[in-house]
């Protein structure tokens, strides 16, 4: 089925400038990107975001790190988008993902992993509202 999923490049992803290998990745594949923003995450909406990790040892690191410098938050439309970009973007621990995936190429540690994208449709769509207006979205 056609999907739309929230994907973001991490501020470290930002910093090493790997927006347009990532951007090109999942367009060479053939998805269709809907909406796109470089932006400064607030405390408010990183604790929004991973409010699901709320209770987790790693929450304020998470959320101290997801606000450390700007991200590239996205929305791609495609064929079951939201499972094949998480097989594209690899496990989220860079020491279980495949080279030839985004984070299996580009990180080494759990914590500073690149990419983030929606594991669910409910959570697409959740995040997705997060992130974006209406008429941001093309
Ligand atoms: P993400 O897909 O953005 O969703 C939650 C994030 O928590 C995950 O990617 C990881 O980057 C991060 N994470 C998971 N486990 C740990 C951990 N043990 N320490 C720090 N960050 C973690």
């Amino acid at each position: 089925a056609i999907q739309t999923t929230f994907l973001m490049v991490k501020p470290d992803g930002v910093k090493r400038q790997l927006i347009g290998d990532i951007v090109d990745r999942f367009e060479r594949k053939g998805f269709v990107l809907k909406g796109a923003k470089l932006m400064q995450i607030s405390q408010e909406l990183a604790e929004k975001h991973y409010a699901e990790h709320a209770e987790k040892p790693f929450f304020g690191e998470l959320t101290d790190f997801i606000t450390s410098g700007p991200v590239f938050a996205m929305v791609w439309e495609g064929e079951n988008v939201i499972s094949v970009a998480r097989l594209m973007m690899g496990a989220t621990n860079p020491s279980e993902s495949a080279p030839g995936t985004i984070r299996g190429d580009y990180s080494t540690t759990v914590s500073h992993n690149v990419i983030h994208g929606s594991d669910s449709l409910a959570s697409a769509e959740r995040e997705i509202g997060l992130f974006f207006n209406e008429n941001e979205l093309h």
